[in-house]
């Protein structure tokens, strides 16, 4: 497995893959890799001849007072993880040469980003639409895999790949859970023994939400009650957001027709998890 750090030999190796009948898949993450990330590896492995995955922790998708510095970062052990699984090479870019000083072009996906995460971490999604677009003009995917466990973040891509008429097809996958159902997450190390047990609560919540709606409830604020009552109840908790929202436009809904996503954002402790599932009939 090959390691690219940079930027102009990535698109050379692309170019030269495409012209040679090839199918490239890009997997773009921040490292830190677990299960959750080795899965969209899986899939694109199935599905491409060279297999990329990106490593680069996205400085402007991080607010002022977010966990940039902190963010873990290792990408020895990252490469050992990917190596087992199959991957081709990975594209990890130095910070300067990808954004040099006089950078000043971003993406802006308006309307699907304002609520969620978007109202709460003000500027996150330009930075992950502007990171996303960059890596897809490097290195040249036919296929990019992302987790539905950041919806709006896929929502946001997927809106960009069709306003802006990028030749990519954008495939969404299934959240990988630990055991006890909290969904990975590279921010997990962060939690101490007592939160990791309150971060419990956003699974359980979720499947609470789920069986209401599957026994006939649709209206948002009983099925909201339910879901915030039980994580309030565990200590540590401190709900960011709490929403049902229109699948495709993320627009919040007072009563869910057809289908809904049932979105949530939680401190526990002081680290910020997010969860998401699906509300619909025959259940995910
Ligand atoms: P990161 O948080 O590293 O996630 C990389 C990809 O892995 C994303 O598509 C994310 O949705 C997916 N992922 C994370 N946890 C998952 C889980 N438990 N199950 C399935 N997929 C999971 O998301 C980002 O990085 C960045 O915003 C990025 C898109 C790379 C742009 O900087």
């Amino acid at each position: 497995m090959e390691i690219i750090r940079d930027i102009e030999k990535m698109q050379s190796r692309a170019e030269k893959t495409r012209q040679g009948g090839k199918r490239i898949a890009l997997v773009p993450t921040m490292g830190a890799l677990h299960e959750g990330h080795l899965a969209l590896m899986d899939y694109g492995r199935e599905k491409a001849n060279l297999l990329v995955v990106s490593i680069f922790v996205n400085p402007i998708q991080f607010g002022p007072k977010e966990d940039f510095e902190k963010y873990p970062r290792d990408l020895q052990k990252d490469s050992r993880l990917t190596e087992k699984r199959g991957v081709d090479l990975i594209f990890s870019p130095e910070i300067k040469a990808f954004y040099p000083e006089f950078f000043q072009t971003y993406v802006t996906v308006e309307k699907v980003t304002q609520n969620l995460c978007g109202a709460s971490r003000p500027g996150h999604f330009r930075g992950v639409t502007t990171v996303v677009c960059k890596l897809f003009n490097i290195v040249k995917p036919h296929l990019a895999i992302f987790g539905q466990k950041d919806f709006q973040q896929l929502i946001a891509i997927q809106q960009m790949v069709e306003d802006l008429h990028m030749d990519v097809e954008v495939v969404g996958r299934p959240t990988i859970r630990e055991d006890d159902g909290l969904a990975m997450s590279s921010r997990n190390v962060f939690l101490s023994p007592e939160e990791r047990i309150s971060a419990r609560s956003l699974f359980q919540a979720m499947q609470e939400g789920q069986s209401l709606f599957r026994m006939g409830e649709r209206k948002t604020e009983v099925l909201l009650n339910r879901v915030r009552g039980l994580i309030m109840e565990q200590p540590f908790t401190r709900i960011d957001y709490a929403k049902i929202c229109h699948p495709r436009t993320l627009e919040e809904v007072k009563v869910v027709e057809g289908r809904g996503v049932l979105a949530l954002a939680v401190w526990v402790g002081a680290t910020r998890l997010i969860d998401n599932c699906l509300l619909e009939d025959k259940g995910q």
